[in-house]
């Protein structure tokens, strides 16, 4: 037995193994990065489940070539420079590592344009193979297009679930970051179709009620602390609900809810910074 370094494109394929389990993982990951890049609407537009596309597209500060030529590498990452960093992250990501594993298990095309720039660039990777960084027309922030997930990985593709059930593990995956964002714009749909918009809401209890409906919203009673060092709330219901309200809830908005057993008992939220 001798041993040898794995190449670059093993390790990613590896690393996208743990991270990259299902759809709602890449529109987790893609709507995360939106988020550290300060987007205000986040755009998720999904075809057949997630499996044949997802493409994420946010208003945030955007890329620039440079960036755009290191986006799909492994441990490339804006939000650490050094190890003392590692003790003050105030970021959802900072592994460098979530565009290189989805760019080694699909093909994915990335779009993008800073503020400052007045032309956008894009770079794309087909299962693992990267391109040049080009010059094309593009609107400011950044558009994440993943396609053909899996394709190069027959285990897991063929453990992909119906588009209903991956569209469900999508719509718990979003409306947790939903919730937790409650003054970012959210956009979601499915084949074309309109699944929701949830505008910038003035907190919580507003997002609460654009998810789950007035009823289940006026019912939940909020506690907080608002202090400079702890910045929690708090929302729990304050009784049972009657079946019929969660029901519309539901298909109001085409949502599983946030637990199984019915309307949501508490939510909490944590700012990340
Ligand atoms: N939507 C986006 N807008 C602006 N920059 C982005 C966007 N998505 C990714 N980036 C840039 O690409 C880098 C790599 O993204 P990637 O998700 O692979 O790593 P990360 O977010 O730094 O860490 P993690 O692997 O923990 O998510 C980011 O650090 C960021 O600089
Ligand atoms: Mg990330």
């Amino acid at each position: 037995m001798s041993i040898h370094i794995l190449p670059t494109s093993v390790v990613n394929k590896i690393a996208a193994g743990e991270v990259i389990e299902r759809p709602a993982s890449v529109v987790k990951e893609l709507v995360e990065n939106a988020l550290d890049a300060g987007a205000r609407r986040i755009e998720i537009q999904l075809g057949n489940g997630g499996a044949d596309l997802i493409r994420v597209v946010d208003d945030g500060c955007g890329m620039d070539a440079d960036d755009l030529a290191l986006a799909l590498v492994g441990h490339a990452t804006s939000k650490l420079t050094s190890e003392d960093d590692l003790f003050d992250v105030r970021t959802m990501g900072f592994r460098g590592e979530a565009l290189a594993s989805i760019g080694s298990v699909s093909d994915v095309r990335i779009v993008s344009r800073t503020a400052d720039s007045d032309a956008g660039h894009e770079v794309e990777m087909q299962a693992g193979v990267q391109g040049e960084v080009r010059a094309c027309g593009a609107p400011p922030g950044a558009q994440v297009e993943v396609r053909n997930l899996f394709h190069n990985v027959p285990v897991r593709k063929k453990f992909l679930k119906s588009a209903a059930t991956e569209m469900a593990h999508i719509s718990e995956a979003v409306t947790r970051l939903a919730l937790a964002h409650p003054q970012v714009h959210f956009v979601l749909t499915h084949n074309e179709r309109k699944v929701f918009n949830l505008p910038p809401a003035d907190g919580l209890a507003q997002r609460i009620g654009e998810f789950f409906g007035r009823e289940i919203a006026d019912n939940m009673v909020p506690f907080g602390s608002q202090s400079p060092e702890v910045d929690v709330e708090v929302h729990l219901r304050e009784r049972p609900l009657r079946a019929q309200p969660r029901a519309d809830a539901r298909h109001r908005r085409g949502l599983r809810r946030a637990d199984d057993g019915g309307a949501p008992a508490g939510l909490l939220r944590v700012p990340h910074a």
